[in-house]
């Protein structure tokens, strides 16, 4: 992900660009944990400072984690569910999204695009194309500036990996499938449905 400090203000855009890329935030992660970035105390009932790693932390949302307060991964095996984005999913339009040209995308290579405001990845193997969500479960970064191998993406964090054909996680540390997206060429052009399945 190519993101420049401009200090240029007298851009609007690029003004507040920096501005959303600072102020700390809480993703409600996807059946996961609370993920916060950016900097903010941490501190128990009884005003006790938890130690962090710094600027992007995990919190436990399943209140099953032995590591409380921080997630560590126990929210998958106890199979605990929350996606507050499931009402998006539901509206997501149907039909497909018109992302490339056959010939934009050479073999073995991926190419990271967005769908109704969702990263998604687009890759072609044997001369087919697959799509698959474009963020890591892992730590929830782009994976479109990892590479392909064989048919597994590699994350370029921490090298975790995902079937392409299926979105199945196969290389630790991701353990948590992608979606995945239908893909069609019609006339030349890729074409990838806007619902994952
Ligand atoms: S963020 Fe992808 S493997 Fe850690």
């Amino acid at each position: 992900m190519s993101e420049k400090h401009h200090h240029d203000h007298g851009k609007h855009h690029h003004h507040r660009h920096v501005a959303a890329m600072f102020e700390p935030t809480i993703t409600l992660r996807k059946n996961g944990p609370y993920h916060i970035r950016g900097k903010v105390n941490i501190v128990t009932a009884n005003g006790k400072v938890v130690e962090t790693a710094g600027e992007e932390n995990w919190l436990c949302r399943c209140g099953q984690s032995p590591n409380k307060p921080f997630c560590n991964g126990t929210h998958e095996r106890v199979g605990f569910q929350s996606d507050l984005d499931a009402d998006l999913a539901a509206q997501a339009p149907e039909g497909y999204e018109d992302v490339c040209g056959e010939q934009d995308l050479p073999e073995g290579e991926i190419k990271g695009f967005k769908i109704g405001g969702n990263p998604v990845l687009l890759g072609r193997v044997g001369g087919q194309f697959y799509a698959i969500g474009g963020l890591c479960t892992h730590k929830q970064v782009l994976i479109e500036d990892g590479e392909l191998d064989g048919w597994v993406v590699r994350c370029q964090r921490h090298d975790g990996g995902f079937d392409i054909r299926t979105g199945k996680a196969v290389r630790p540390p991701a353990v948590t499938a992608v979606p995945t997206y239908e893909v069609k060429v019609e006339g030349g052009r890729v074409l990838v449905s806007r619902r994952s399945s």
